[in-house]
């Protein structure tokens, strides 16, 4: 069977180069004589792995040495807790509610800290990101916290909030590496490994050193301590093996491939290509502000049910799959990570005109 081309939101497209480097050194890595998925993570072999995947993370975002990077398990969701449990102080943080996954980050945070939402976009089913001017932040506020894309929705932030030397935590699960940032400007970032850079199971976390020594309640598990991880260089225990060596093929391939800045360039031209088309389009219709578009995620709607189901299923069998927008939305979401090709943007593009022809 042919490859298709999988526009899932996540676990989502990986590099096809990177996935057959895979499957060409899967039973057996380099000259070991075992698969990565063999190896003690103790091994000299597997220090070399991680070792380079954090140098080339580091180089690709330009992560300057106060910071540390992690590989952690337990998705987003875990930094949800983990980021509260780690950065409190006055025991208050700051909220922006601009979809689920914020407001998720918000409930798990109210566990332990009073939470202020600064401002939230759910008025308008989250179709927007809030104006950031003038935003009540508390002076006293451990962080602030933002999702910078929102993977259901479609929405991005093109700038990111003054939060008046408050610092800022950015859930980028969806949006690591699709462009330049400079990573100065946060004081932890966050991302599940399964959109963006390689299969579900690793997350990334960038944290400023200062962030990591401090003193724990009692009751903080050992596991959820920045601490724990960063003073063993992530190997506190066994960390997810065969994630990190995809993550660091899926590195190694962008930085042999003009790193963030190209990326981006290849990720305006894909989204551009698909917005255009919806702009003009008598059919379809774009479900997000413009100013606030996601390069990551489109969102899109005929506003009609049936004739949504009969694209989304006519899209599959022309090898355009996971079209569906996510369930609390309706409509369609192509999600177009840095590994989608831009081939499959015009085969989408194509698509949708000729379903346009044939049914409006
Ligand atoms: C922006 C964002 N944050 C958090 C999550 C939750 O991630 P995980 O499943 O890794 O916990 C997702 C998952 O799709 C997401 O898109």
């Amino acid at each position: 069977m042919e490859r298709v081309y999988n526009f899932s939101a996540g676990p989502a497209v990986l590099p096809e180069a990177v996935l057959k480097q895979a499957a060409e050194e899967l039973f057996i890595y380099k000259n070991t004589g075992m698969s990565v998925m063999e190896m003690s993570h103790r091994s000299q072999d597997f220090i070399d792995i991680i070792t380079e995947a954090e140098a080339n993370l580091r180089k690709l975002m330009n992560v300057p040495d106060n910071y540390k990077i992690l590989f952690l398990q337990g998705g987003a969701h875990t930094q949800f807790s983990m980021v509260p449990l780690n950065l409190m102080k006055n025991k208050k943080a700051d909220f922006l509610t601009t979809g689920s996954w914020a407001k998720k980050a918000l409930k798990e945070a109210k566990k332990y800290l009073n939470v202020n939402e600064v401002c939230s976009s759910e008025d308008k089913m989250f179709s927007y990101i809030p104006n950031l001017d003038n935003l009540n932040f508390d002076p006293n506020a451990d962080y602030v916290h933002i999702c910078e894309n929102n993977t259901i929705y479609g929405t991005k932030y093109n700038e990111l909030p003054d939060t008046n030397g408050i610092d800022l935590v950015s859930d980028m699960s969806s949006c690591i590496l699709s462009e330049p940032i400079d990573v100065n400007k946060y004081a932890l970032i966050y991302a599940g490994a399964q959109k963006n850079i390689g299969p579900a199971g690793t997350t990334i976390v960038i944290i400023r050193k200062d962030l990591i020594t401090k003193d724990y309640p009692d009751y903080t598990p050992l596991m959820l301590q920045y601490k724990t991880h960063a003073d063993k260089d992530s190997m506190f225990n066994t960390p997810p093996t065969y994630g990190i060596y995809m993550c660091g093929l899926v590195f190694k391939h962008l930085l042999n491939n003009g790193g963030v800045e190209a990326i981006y360039e290849h990720n305006k031209e894909k989204a551009g290509l698909l917005y255009d088309y919806l702009d003009q389009s008598k059919l379809f219709k774009p479900t997000v502000e413009k100013k606030d578009r996601s390069l990551m995620n489109v969102t899109f709607n005929s506003g009609n049910e049936e004739l949504n189901k009969k694209f989304i299923s006519e899209a599959k069998e022309n090898g355009l799959v996971n079209l569906k927008g996510h369930r609390s939305v309706g409509g369609m979401r192509a999600s177009i990570y840095n590994a989608m090709p831009l081939n499959a943007v015009k085969a989408l593009v194509a698509f949708m005109k000729k379903f346009e022809e044939e049914n409006l």
